[in-house]
């Protein structure tokens, strides 16, 4: 069942999506993929097809048309609104393997209070929190009241990433949470997770299911400040190195015993249908793992540092999972050290503009480019930017700063109007010295 030939699906059109069709395209499984709708780098190794994701009946009549035999889901809106129920429920659909939890799966990322109750529920390690609505205001400001600062306060729903705040005093966090129930981020912030401060180092896991047993992926580390030294906003991802010198082997044990194996119980004592993948960004508190949050998708720009780093064939690893054999699969990694920096348009993540023409893509060496925020000018016959971020460029190496350095280097060949990326992505890990 695992050496038939597959149509494939990818959903989404970020840099993400361009790195699983890259590694897809590399399956000897692989006959047909297509991307929904894609971008420039997609287009030159994939169909793109012009459908958005949550477009379910027109995904459902190109996957009839098209013979599709797997669905990949790359970001997490279309898995929030129910993808993967979608497909099981319809009868022309319901034998189409979708990578990607049902809806009810998809909660852990889609309502914080949800996957902070789940956490509980399961004894997995987290901070202290309280789930606050308007109806328990009182309750949520004398909660904070018994805190420490700095406070985090997290809207519920999906925000865009933009939905945490973290604020140093406690003035202002209780304005803030006001704020937030009083509509800030729309329904999102109808309901707030009020947490306790955990001071640590962040480490993103990668997990994939079948629902009963699990691979663990390479680990990452995602830079999310847009300024050099972690200063400024908040962004999706400026960059990311594979793996994180400090989760080792010993702290790998604690989270798969700790957090991975009763996230995986959790799943199956609570009958929730969960084929995908499990991100779980992490904070190491002093060498003891706590779960900050959990996605139910790969991150973005993490799956450009830890697709290169996997040398399974991708399609039968997506295949065991489907077909719930992850158990008895052997996942096969590179040894080498990745390092991703991301090319962002001038005033990311505020407005940026859009439509500069991109070149000197061809200069690149020794390293993998993943488009991210691009589409093709037909008339230049040139790819341009579409988005805020725009490329993302990824060098492997035995030696992390040789990556670092060489993915620095190529990341200047690339140029338009505006360019910008961060000159010290896995600089810290470089320097890191355990306490
Ligand atoms: P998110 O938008 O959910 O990825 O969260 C944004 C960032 O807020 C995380 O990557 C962490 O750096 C930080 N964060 C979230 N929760 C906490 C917490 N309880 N303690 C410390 N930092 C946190
Ligand atoms: N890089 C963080 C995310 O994908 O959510």
């Amino acid at each position: 069942m695992n050496n038939t030939l597959t149509n494939i699906l990818i959903l989404g059109s970020g840099g993400r999506e361009h790195a699983l069709v890259w590694k897809i395209k590399q399956s000897r499984h692989a006959t047909k993929v297509y991307v929904a709708p894609g971008n420039a780098g997609t287009a030159l190794v994939a169909t793109n097809v012009p459908i958005d994701v949550t477009d379910f009946v027109q995904i459902r009549h190109f996957c009839i048309e098209n013979e599709i035999q797997m669905v990949v889901v790359g970001p997490e809106v279309p898995l929030v609104e129910g993808i993967s129920d979608f497909f099981q429920n319809d009868l022309m659909l319901k034998h189409i393997a979708v990578i990607g939890p049902s809806q009810q799966g998809a909660m852990l990322e889609g309502s914080k209070a949800y996957a902070k109750a789940f956490m509980m529920r399961h004894d997995i390690p987290t901070a202290r929190y309280l789930a606050v609505t308007s109806d328990n205001l009182q309750e949520g400001i004398d909660f904070l009241g018994q805190l420490d600062a700095p406070y985090v306060l997290k809207a519920d729903g999906l925000a865009a990433g933009k939905g945490v705040v973290i604020l140093p005093q406690l003035a202002d966090a209780k304005l803030e949470l006001q704020a937030m129930l009083d509509g800030k981020f729309g329904k999102a912030s109808k309901e707030v997770v009020i947490e306790e401060f955990l001071d640590g180092i962040e480490v993103s896991v990668f997990v994939l299911t079948d629902g009963s047993s699990y691979q663990v992926l390479p680990s990452a580390k995602d830079y999310k400040r847009i300024g050099v030294g972690d200063t400024g906003p908040n962004t999706g991802g400026m960059g990311a190195v594979s793996p994180v010198v400090f989760a080792d082997k010993d702290f790998m044990g604690k989270v798969k015993t700790r957090i991975i194996q009763p996230t995986i119980d959790g799943l199956k004592k609570d009958a929730i249908d969960y084929k995908g993948f499990i991100f779980i960004g992490l904070m190491n508190v002093k060498g003891d793992p706590f779960v900050i949050e959990y996605n139910v998708r790969l991150g973005d720009p993490e799956t450009e540092c830890i697709l290169p780093r996997i040398k399974s064939d991708f399609v039968e690893l997506l295949k065991s999972c489907a077909y719930s054999q992850l158990n008895t699969y052997s996942l096969e990694t590179d040894e080498r050290y990745a390092v991703t920096v991301m090319l962002v348009s001038e005033g990311y993540p505020g407005d940026y503009p859009k439509g500069r023409m991109i070149s000197g893509l061809d200069n690149v060496n020794d390293c993998i480019i993943f488009h991210a925020g691009t589409s093709f000018d037909i008339e230049k016959e040139k790819p341009k930017t579409n988005g805020g971020r725009v490329i993302a460029v990824t060098a492997l190496d035995y030696i992390l700063e040789d990556a670092r350095v060489t993915a620095q280097v190529n990341a200047a060949r690339i140029a338009y109007e505006g360019r910008y990326f961060r000159s010290d992505i896995g600089l810290d890990l470089v320097n890191y010295k355990p306490l």
